[in-house]
């Protein structure tokens, strides 16, 4: 009960000073702290923010960016304008969303692509976990496509079962990775951000996608089955998690 309340303070604390300094959500504060400590987004960056509304993120990244840079952000959800950035709507499991967000920057490269991603949870613990480490490996999918190398990614991530999969595959593409956990969002234990910095130049040959290669971790651990009925080209993420 006490830590129940204790955690109710802090969120309306962070609201709160959220409100007064004119950010959109006290997940600003998470993305400000990422930054003191590891610096991600340069100025003059163009940065991709992925799971963007209501856009506290893309406010803060606009900031650290500056005049010369570019900040895209992209949800489900339709985001209210913010001056100076481009803000688009679409399923990131999607390939026409990817290409959007290509065309958009004028199909260079991005320097650092931020994710906040989250579903909407069911209070499930082991379902929201599950969806979440798929939507953070679909991030990690869309930062090697998008990401010039050297560039950085950050993804929040919950922690539980896969998440061991998704640092290694982070690790062997980035050669800094590292688990913050913001002041802003130590009230949420199980959340944690992976920053990952410098983003390896891709050594050429076919490589299995940070997908392919988390679903059959997945598929080791018995958690997801291995034999689908659908082709493996009807298969977005790892669906079909067993309950
Ligand atoms: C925690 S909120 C992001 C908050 C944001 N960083 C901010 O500071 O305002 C997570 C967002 O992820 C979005 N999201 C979830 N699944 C998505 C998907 N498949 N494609 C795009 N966005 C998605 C949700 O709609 C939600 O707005």
């Amino acid at each position: 009960m006490a830590k129940r309340w204790y955690q109710d303070h802090q969120r309306d604390t962070w609201r709160r000073q959220a409100k007064s300094s004119g950010y959109r959500a006290r997940s600003a504060f998470k993305l400000k702290q990422i930054q003191d400590r590891h610096s991600v987004i340069r100025t003059g960056d163009s940065v991709l923010d992925i799971g963007c509304h209501p856009g506290g993120w893309t406010q803060v990244a606009l900031e650290l960016a500056g005049d010369g840079g570019k900040v895209v952000g992209v949800d489900l959800r339709a985001t209210d304008p913010i001056p100076g950035a481009t803000l688009l709507v679409g399923d990131i499991m999607a390939s026409s969303t990817l290409k959007l967000i290509q065309e958009e920057n004028m199909g260079m490269d991005y320097n650092s692509v931020i994710s906040d991603i989250s579903p909407s949870l069911t209070g499930r613990y082991d379902t929201d976990q599950a969806i979440s480490l798929e939507l953070s490996t679909m991030a990690l999918e869309v930062a090697m496509s998008l990401l010039a190398p050297g560039g950085s990614f950050v993804t929040k991530a919950f922690q539980g079962t896969g998440i061991e999969l998704l640092v290694r595959a982070c690790r062997s593409r980035f050669s800094f990775v590292r688990r913050f956990s913001p002041i802003a969002s130590r009230n949420a234990s199980s959340e944690v951000y992976l920053v990952c910095k410098n983003k390896k130049p891709s050594q050429g040959g076919a490589r299995s996608s940070p997908i392919a290669e988390i679903r059959s971790g997945l598929e080791e651990l018995g958690v997801v089955p291995g034999n689908q009925e659908e082709s493996e080209e009807s298969v977005v993420g790892f669906r079909r998690y067993v309950g």
